[in-house]
């Protein structure tokens, strides 16, 4: 469920119309809904009821400080994977102890800025870096608390490009060697083992993944205790799928997937700790854009729109499907007509959907790219000089720019040119 809905023949988000926010910030640009972002939110809290938990919002999804705001104000933690993420989370007000810290190439900087600034956990995921933590943490005086991020190899059965619980993936260390891990952390000074971390991938749309990976985390959580380890967290990760479609997809509801958690790691008494990010920011986000052309092909129709790969690069880098509407509710029984969707940037790959059949539109008409508020802006970037798209946020009637679309001026004077030219 989300909070775009059409209302006297225009799409709202909450109580905002669309067309009301394209007038005053100009196309493209993403619109989130804080009633979603907090429901979404809710739901793995409610999900988790019972345990002693913490939902970790994987904020690479969507990173606005506006956004980590609202969801830390409703009492999620984070989960960063680089320093930038880190100092953002803090900018908005998310403390160190709500911050879980992911990622296999965490440098020696990344640790120290964490260590400083205060951490719930490091999910570690290699020897070396292991060692580097040690290392880091000893000069500073520190303990590092720490989580291992074991590759249980258990096919998520997702894209190619997100799956990450395979033993040829570069994420965790085997789980096959987790015992002589485990042993290594509790030999090296300034760390202290607290428990186990796991994350399969992302847009998982059955549960059997997830159940074969926390089963084997359970089975581990013995295994180390009766070396002697305190295992009393554990880190699930995240990848919980969201409906891209509207129509007949219907991956698990986080209730359900509450009871798969409950059932399988339940009985350990431990902290349990999910990092998930598209289910809570993907459908609270739509990109907007206008209708630059529709030009006739050979044997179809274009319309060009002012987004491109730049603003949304997931159908051009995951073939990823996202729904897309006009803005001005057609009116009932109105025929499809079927086009390519494409943006104005000069490669093929710049094409948003194909033979896409959806109610006809003219130039000058809005449209939204639905299911964008998860890795949508934050993949985003200035490529043929198109400047970052801006990003909005809605609560009930109230509206507000919460990152700007930069001035080509700011643009330009961000290179140097050197002495010599
Ligand atoms: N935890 C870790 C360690 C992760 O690597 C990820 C996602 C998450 C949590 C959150 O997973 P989620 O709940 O969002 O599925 N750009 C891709 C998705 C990349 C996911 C990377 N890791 C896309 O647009 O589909």
């Amino acid at each position: 469920m989300d909070h775009f809905l059409y209302r006297d023949g225009t799409l709202h988000a909450e109580d905002v119309p669309l067309s009301e926010i394209a007038a005053e910030v100009g196309t493209p640009f993403y619109v989130y809904s804080t009633a979603t972002l907090l429901r979404h939110y809710t739901l793995f809290d409610e999900a988790l009821e019972g345990t002693d938990h913490l939902v970790c919002y994987a904020m690479k999804a969507a990173s606005n400080q506006a956004i980590l705001k609202t969801l830390a104000e409703a009492g999620a933690g984070m989960d960063v994977v680089s320093q930038g993420e880190y100092l953002r989370a803090r900018a908005a007000g998310v403390p160190g102890d709500r911050i879980v810290f992911s990622g296999v190439g965490k440098t020696a900087a990344e640790m120290r800025t964490a260590l400083e600034g205060g951490i719930r956990q490091f999910n570690v995921e290699s020897e070396p870096e292991m060692q580097a933590l040690s290392a880091v943490a000893s000069e500073m005086g520190r303990i590092a608390p720490i989580t291992i991020r074991i590759n249980p190899d258990v096919d998520a059965k997702t894209h190619a490009k997100i799956a990450t619980g395979k033993s040829e993936n570069k994420f965790g260390i085997p789980i096959s060697r987790a015992r002589q891990v485990y042993a290594l952390a509790a030999s090296l000074p300034g760390l202290e083992v607290i428990g186990i971390d796991v994350h399969i991938g992302s847009q998982l749309t059955e549960l059997a993944p997830f159940e074969a990976a926390y089963l084997k985390v359970a089975e581990l959580t013995e295994t180390l205790r009766a070396d002697g380890h305190d295992i009393r967290r554990l880190d699930l990760g995240g990848g919980l799928g969201i409906p891209y479609t509207r129509s007949n997809e219907a991956p698990p509801l986080p209730l359900e997937y509450g009871v798969l958690i409950k059932r399988t790691v339940g009985h350990l008494g431990c902290e349990i700790e999910i990092e998930p990010g598209r289910l809570i920011a993907g459908n609270a986000g739509l990109l907007v854009t206008g209708v630059i052309y529709v030009k006739s092909g050979e044997d179809r129709d274009f319309l060009i729109v002012d987004g491109a790969m730049n603003d949304l690069i997931r159908p051009a880098m995951y073939e990823a499907h996202h729904d897309i509407i006009p803005v001005t509710e057609p009116a009932p029984g109105t025929e499809h007509a079927t086009y390519d969707i494409v943006g104005p940037v000069c490669e093929t790959g710049d094409t948003f959907a194909r033979q896409r059949a959806m109610p006809p539109v003219a130039a000058g008409d809005l449209i939204a790219f639905r299911s964008a508020g998860a890795y949508g802006a934050v993949m985003a970037s200035e490529y043929n000089t198109r400047p970052l798209v801006p990003e909005v946020m809605v609560n009930g009637d109230q509206f507000a720019v919460i990152r700007r679309r930069p001035t080509f001026d700011e643009i330009l004077k961000r290179d140097t040119i050197p002495a010599w030219l």
